[in-house]
């Protein structure tokens, strides 16, 4: 059964580049309870920990590199059917392929620097909410 939550980071670049405003802007108008949120920095053991599932992928060291590369804000996004519901709102992984109005077609500028990460199933949004929150962080 889904759950009702998400965990998103906007990604360095994104953060870099000036859109933080505009993509809160987005998570709100799409209808998201923020119930917990951090501007923080990933260290590069922290974002290889984080994207260890990709580890064997050619671009994993990319992938670690740039998301270490600079502030980030994370964020646990409540909402029915939350995990779907906001992998619908960023749009496809590659910003060449995400629908218009979504957030990775307006702010991503390559597959790698695609502005946000939305959890893929209800488990990881739970695994990745814990690994950037105590459970006291979360607010209900
Ligand atoms: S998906 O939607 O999770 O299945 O996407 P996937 O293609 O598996 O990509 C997972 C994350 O890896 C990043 N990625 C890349 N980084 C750098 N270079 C290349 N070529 C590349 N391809 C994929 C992608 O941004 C995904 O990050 P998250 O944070 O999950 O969006």
């Amino acid at each position: 059964m889904a759950t009702n939550r998400t965990f998103t980071m906007i990604k360095p670049g994104a953060v870099k580049n000036g859109h933080l405003g505009a993509i809160l802007e987005h998570i709100n108008a799409g209808g998201f309870k923020i119930v917990s949120m951090k501007y923080t920095k990933l260290s590069a053991e922290k974002a290889g920990e984080f994207y260890a599932v990709h580890k064997e992928r050619p671009f994993y060291g990319e992938l670690v590199e740039f998301m270490s590369s600079g502030p980030i804000v994370a964020a646990v996004l409540e909402k029915e059917n939350a995990v779907a519901e906001f992998r619908t709102l960023i749009g496809a992984t590659n910003p060449a392929d995400a629908a218009e109005g979504t957030i990775r077609k307006k702010f991503a500028t390559s597959i790698g620097e695609n502005a946000v990460h939305g959890s893929d199933s209800d488990e990881n949004a739970e695994i990745e909410s814990q690994f950037h929150f105590a459970g006291t962080e979360i607010f209900v």
